[in-house]
């Protein structure tokens, strides 16, 4: 089957410019991403916006949370200074229009954060999806089964990725987005939950993800992409496509690019039945 290698700009661009920015998204695109990534919040008055965290302290000139702002206080804020002065005047754009500024080539990966406690996110971004007929180009992801299961109901032909925490058995399941992110050591109860929940896409975080676990989720129909890549980090990106994953987030697209390009090289110049 031929399927396209999601290389995903993590936050846009956000190795070169401030997260979850139009100037990341727009570099993103620049640099040859077909693929971007961004975060979902909501403000006081029920906009979704793309900001990582739940605050804006870390992102912009502002403190507090993101949801005690209406839109209007809320894209008063710089967003883009903190990251460089030369991005002062940046804002949080909304979904609406990083969802408009998508080209019919793009593809955007949407993470649902914090739909645990404001499960109405997930029918108002859904319903911007659906309203601009963006069904085949966004997917949505999320560190929680539910919220996707809630986003495929409203919507059955979307795709969705769950984000996965790999741990020892007896871990702990971290706490992410008001809430416990999905915890696995087992990765047979990992992909039996995948099927039972009908999510697409498995992402586990990178650097626990080996060629074991890549074949098991392929042998049950899914597709894994690994999330964690953030730092220009070739090595990693080059075991996990030497592990076989279908794609990962990378805060450095074009290093991702070039290092797929470069495995692809090498992997059709070996000779027939070295691989
Ligand atoms: O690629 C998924 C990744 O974005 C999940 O982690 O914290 O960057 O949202 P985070
Ligand atoms: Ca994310």
């Amino acid at each position: 089957m031929n399927y396209e290698f999601l290389a995903i700009a993590h936050r846009g661009a956000s190795g070169y410019c401030p997260e979850n920015t139009m100037a990341s998204f727009r570099r993103a695109r620049e640099l040859g991403a077909r693929w971007q990534e961004c975060d979902l919040r909501l403000t006081a008055d029920d906009e979704v916006v793309v900001i990582h965290d739940s605050t804006v302290d870390r992102t912009t000139d502002g403190s507090s949370p993101v949801r005690g702002f209406s839109l209007a206080a809320l894209q008063r804020l710089d967003a883009g200074s903190w990251f460089d002065s030369k991005f002062r005047g940046e804002r949080i754009p909304t979904f609406s229009q990083v969802l408009d500024s998508l080209t019919p080539n793009c593809r955007l990966v949407a993470e649902l954060k914090d739909g645990k406690n404001f499960p109405q996110i997930i029918e108002l971004a859904v319903s911007q999806v659906i309203e601009r007929g963006l069904e085949e180009q966004v997917q949505f992801s999320a560190f929680s089964w539910d919220v996707l299961v809630e986003a495929k109901k409203l919507c059955p032909k979307l795709k969705t990725q769950v984000l996965v925490v790999l741990g020892e058995e007896g871990g702990e399941a971290p706490f992410v987005d008001g809430g416990t992110a999905p915890f696995y050591s087992n990765p047979h109860k990992l992909a039996a939950d995948a099927l039972a929940y009908g999510v697409d896409v498995v992402c586990p975080q990178a650097d626990r993800i080996d060629e074991n676990l890549v074949s098991l989720l392929h042998s049950e129909g899914l597709k894994v992409r690994a999330w964690g890549v953030n730092s220009d980090q070739g090595p990693l990106m080059l075991r996990m496509l030497e592990a076989g994953v279908d794609g990962m987030t990378a805060n450095y697209p074009d290093r991702l690019l070039e290092v797929y390009a470069e495995f692809q090289k090498n992997r059709n110049s070996k000779p027939k039945g070295s691989y």
